[in-house]
């Protein structure tokens, strides 16, 4: 390590600290470690360790207000965390999808937009029916949810404020280091680069009356590295990049190879990332294209780094 990493390292680990030590605490903090130690212990069983996978999904919001009333958002809709999450399960991967609260969900990534009121009718009975266009779909969905829950293949833990989302993160780290170089993390989430610190946080409504709103962010400290280095160690990290402009973007995911010590580094454009996306490793770079509007991306994109994964172990 040189120099200028040895202190971005340096950095990364005490803007993580203060960040942790100021953020407010997590609500459920001890149901959630509960639930993972169960979740660890289930799968740690058996003569041969499991692949576990971390997929975070959709996006982190930021608080503007202690009593929230106004958030600042992202575009993420959870989709690409909800569909690998499944790929994941079939791929035998035992799965803790962090996600924010209201995204896609796997098993039912149709619900948000087509709620479960297009798909169900009552009969003259006032029985629930299932149309049959709709019923293999449903049943199907329903029959692998509930496996993948049964079988310990699927944990879920909702998230909403960045300040959660980092905790959760951090407490599956911890608790999935015991598997050591058979786990991964697939950070598919939009995390959000800036926030208003709690401690300066409003308490009360910002009141309009005030006139413009004129209201300093600081800057999320990146955990790629703490992740890295010091919680998961030994874990296969996949990260994301997403940009907007296509110049720069194979440049951002190298450097972001280079700088966290990631793994793989997915990269996607904003403007075609459900058609396309760039494995991008240190010797190489795929390019992982949807053939029909019938496919998931995510199956190649999750066969491919199952795939890289095995490599990783091996
Ligand atoms: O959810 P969908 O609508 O299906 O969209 C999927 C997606 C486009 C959101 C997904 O494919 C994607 O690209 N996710 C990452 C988006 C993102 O936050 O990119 P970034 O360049 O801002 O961050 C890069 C990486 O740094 C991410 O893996 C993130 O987990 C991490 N990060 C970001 C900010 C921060 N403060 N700390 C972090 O660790």
């Amino acid at each position: 390590m040189d120099s200028t990493e040895a202190s971005m390292t340096e950095m990364d680990h005490s803007g993580a600290t203060s960040f942790f030590q100021k953020a407010p605490p997590l609500k459920n903090g001890d149901l959630i470690s509960e639930k993972l130690k169960e979740f660890v212990r289930r799968n740690l069983e058996g003569v041969t360790p499991r692949g576990i996978v971390c997929v975070t999904s959709g996006g982190t919001t930021v608080p503007l207000e202690q009593r929230c009333v106004r958030y600042i958002d992202n575009f993420s809709s959870g989709h690409r965390g909800a569909a690998s999450a499944e790929y994941f399960v079939k791929a035998g991967y035992a799965v803790i999808f962090v996600h924010r609260c209201g995204s896609y969900q796997p098993y039912c990534r149709y619900l948000p937009e087509d709620s479960f009121l297009d798909f169900v009718q009552l009969d003259e009975a006032s029985n629930i029916q299932v149309p049959d266009d709709h019923a293999a779909t449903v049943r199907k969905a329903i029959r692998e949810y509930h496996k993948a829950v049964g079988d310990g293949l699927l944990l879920k833990l909702p998230f909403t404020t960045i300040f959660e989302y980092l905790q959760i993160l951090q407490l599956v780290a911890t608790s999935i280091n015991c598997f050591g170089c058979h786990s991964m993390f697939y950070l598919a989430a939009a995390v959000s680069d800036f926030y208003v610190p709690w401690e300066s946080m409003a308490k009360h409504k910002i009141q309009s009356a005030g006139g413009p709103l004129d209201m300093r962010l600081n800057q999320v400290p990146k955990m790629l590295s703490v992740l890295r280095k010091e919680w998961a160690p030994a874990a296969f990290c996949v990260s994301f990049k997403l940009e907007t402009d296509p110049d720069i973007l194979t440049q951002k995911a190298d450097a972001a190879l280079k700088k966290y010590g990631m793994h793989v580094v997915v990269a996607n454009l904003l403007a075609n990332y459900k058609e396309e996306v760039v494995i991008v490793t240190q010797n190489e770079k795929t390019t992982v294209r949807r053939k029909s509007k019938d496919e998931d991306l995510e199956e190649q994109l999750v066969g491919l780094l199952t795939e890289r994964h095995s490599d990783y172990i091996n």
